[in-house]
């Protein structure tokens, strides 16, 4: 019996698998694998929202089924946090929506509004739940190529005016992952003007805003004039305060995109355990906490001790603006999947082959950084064994 659906198999080849196996079978041989393959902090989620949650746990109101768009506390928090860090005035009961995690809410979003047929301008290398969300919805997705030359931003003026005016939903992603781009705001307000000339909505997802690596603090989107009128912004628990496993985000802005996302979400699921959004209060109300500066110092010093490794290595690295990743050239001459194997069979070091993102993403690897400074020197000296 064939049960995939041919939306699913429409979906393209997962191109890590054959690191994913290689890894695997490393593992279950006993090898010392040094893993910079995913993107999930090796720190424990902060103690003071663990603490907020064993309260929350006991309490019986936070047992049932929560209220679908996030209980009114979390939505007030949150409202308060883009006020205090983006100068942004949010209605908290028809501009902000409560997500079981970023994914989730990027994922549905195409369901909620593009219809069949209709374009989703998608970035690549990207995130790949953009182009499933829109495979999934019967989206046709238009592949935005972002360059190193061009910022990693896209150029919007080389998209097609047909296929623009075809477009319900254009995806961003800054912070962005794998590249570690940021973009300005002087970028969101051409995107926001591209989108009201076109009338589509853009869905910018930051679910890296809080993980900036200088002094520059990422803006929103919504910090754009007109932004609330075509553009939401996602947001993530999940790298800001170590929480990837509690699964709690949220979406903000255009409140009538976040309504039919909110209608779609009320079909599938039953919204986030109540207990999780009241820690999560706690975490957004001390986003300026110690805590948080010191784990941006730790990305600091791993990424600039791997940068300058790689760069000795004949690899291209410079160290992100934001995220945790280490986008790197690599060695001239190789493909990125021809070099996360060799890395993994004469290093045992697990990295991610761009190609992987994107057709765009060939000639780089993506390295995340929730690897200890001595596991990443390790690594080094490994690498350094092999001739390019
Ligand atoms: C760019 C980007 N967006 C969203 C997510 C999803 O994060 P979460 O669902 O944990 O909020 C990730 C996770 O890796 C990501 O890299």
């Amino acid at each position: 019996m064939a049960v995939a659906s041919d939306r699913l198999k429409a979906l393209p080849a997962y191109l890590f698998a054959e690191i994913d196996r290689k890894k695997r079978a490393a593992l279950a041989a006993g090898r010392d694998v040094i893993d910079f393959g995913v993107g999930d902090p090796d720190q424990p989620t902060h103690g003071f929202i663990i603490d907020r949650m064993a309260a929350a746990i006991r309490k019986p109101e936070n047992h049932t089924y929560p209220l679908g768009g996030g209980t009114p506390a979390f939505r007030r928090q949150i409202a308060a946090f883009f006020r205090q860090r983006y100068g942004v005035e949010l209605d908290p009961s028809r501009e902000l929506l409560a997500l079981i995690g970023s994914k989730e809410g990027i994922g549905h979003l195409p369901l909620a509004v593009v219809n069949p047929g209709q374009a989703v301008l998608v970035p690549s290398p990207g995130y790949p739940v953009y182009l499933a969300g829109t495979v999934f919805a019967g989206g046709q997705p238009y592949v935005m190529e972002l360059t190193e030359a061009g910022g990693w931003l896209p150029d919007l003026e080389r998209i097609p005016a047909e296929v623009a005016r075809n477009a319900a939903l254009m995806f961003l992603n800054y912070p962005n992952n794998p590249t570690g781009a940021v973009a300005t705001l002087e970028f969101y307000e051409r995107a926001v003007a591209f989108a009201k000339r076109y009338n589509l909505l853009i869905a910018q997802d930051a679910a890296y805003n809080e993980l900036y690596l200088t002094d520059q603090r990422p803006p929103s989107i919504l910090q754009a004039p007109g932004a609330r009128e075509v553009a939401i912004e996602f947001h993530s628990a999940s790298k800001t305060f170590n929480m990837t496993g509690w699964r709690i985000g949220f979406a903000a802005g255009n409140a009538e995109a976040l309504s039919a996302l909110a209608a779609t979400k009320a079909n599938l699921d039953s919204g986030a355990f109540a207990a999780v959004q009241e820690a999560a209060c706690d975490a957004y109300a001390n986003i300026d906490r110690p805590e948080l500066h010191r784990m941006r110092e730790l990305y600091r010093g791993r990424a600039r001790i791997l940068c300058e490794g790689l760069a000795k290595l004949g690899f291209a690295a410079r160290p992100p603006l934001a995220t945790f990743y280490v986008w790197a050239g690599v060695p001239a001459g190789y493909d990125s999947m021809t070099v996360c194997n060799r890395l993994l069979d004469e290093a045992s070091v697990v990295g991610v082959p761009g190609i992987g993102f994107g057709p765009t993403g060939e000639g780089y690897v993506r390295f995340a950084l929730n690897v200890a400074a001595e596991r990443i020197q390790a690594a080094l000296q490994r690498m350094a064994a092999i001739r390019w």
